[in-house]
């Protein structure tokens, strides 16, 4: 899926976020993002996603303008960093949640939040409580739980910075694989300088709510 962001401005309250911002990704690339705390990653991320409203300009998605089109619509989804489960529904379920709402039958639901919990190394833990896993363990749940919804474009805001060392080279392998697999356009958010260079077509280099630079990895 390809992403076209032409001369977008948010505004959040009376402030003025992003004044003017523009940004192509290609089908399949995949986009770091960093900048210092304030400079307006996650307002870009939520402004794709339709989660903030874009005051000018425009979103294009494979050319259709998405700029004004619900969430739940758009092929977009956001994984955070505190990562939103539902605490009262078991792991499968946290799964199978945006199927629920697209209104599948039950059975197809649970056949792909299975196959999903496979594909990131869970499987077996379909009936678990969320409490009941490890933070690592929480976050391939979230990551498992916004690829059910079948992304076009997947955006990651810092997913990993909870995570220790260890855990984050996993889920970086684990990420890539995924990026790969399902061919989706991904941008990621991470103050992790080799984190980006290691994962990334290219670095975007954001400040004040504008891109300042942008780096292509030479391959
Ligand atoms: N709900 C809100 N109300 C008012 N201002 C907000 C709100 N959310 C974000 N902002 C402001 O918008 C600016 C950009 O915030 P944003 O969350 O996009 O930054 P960020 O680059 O993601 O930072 P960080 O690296 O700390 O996550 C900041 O100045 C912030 O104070
Ligand atoms: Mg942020």
């Amino acid at each position: 899926m390809k992403l076209n962001i032409e001369h977008v401005t948010v505004n959040i309250g009376k402030d003025c976020i992003l004044p003017d911002i523009s940004l192509q990704a290609a089908q399949g690339e995949f986009l770091s993002l960093q900048g210092p705390s304030g400079c307006g990653k996650s307002t870009l991320l939520k402004a794709i996603a339709g989660i903030l409203p874009v005051e000018q300009g425009q979103i294009f998605l494979d050319g259709q303008d998405i700029t004004q089109m619900p969430i739940h619509k758009r092929g977009t989804v956001i994984v955070f960093q505190d990562m939103r489960l539902f605490p009262n529904m078991n792991v499968e379920d946290n799964i199978a949640f945006p199927l629920k709402m697209q209104r599948l039958p039950k059975a197809q639901r649970l056949q792909t939040a299975r196959e999903l919990l496979e594909k990131v190394q869970l499987a077996g833990y379909g009936k678990r409580r969320i409490h009941q896993l490890s933070g690592g363990q929480q976050q391939r749940v979230a990551l498992a739980r916004a690829l059910a919804a079948k992304p076009k474009l997947l955006l990651l805001d810092e997913p990993f910075s909870a995570l220790d060392e260890e855990l984050r080279q996993g889920m970086r392998e684990l990420v890539l694989k995924l990026h790969r697999d399902f061919n989706m356009t991904t941008i990621m958010v991470t103050h992790d300088r080799p984190e980006a260079l290691s994962m990334s077509d290219r670095i975007i280099a954001m400040s004040n709510g504008q891109i300042v630079d942008i780096l292509k990895k030479s391959t």
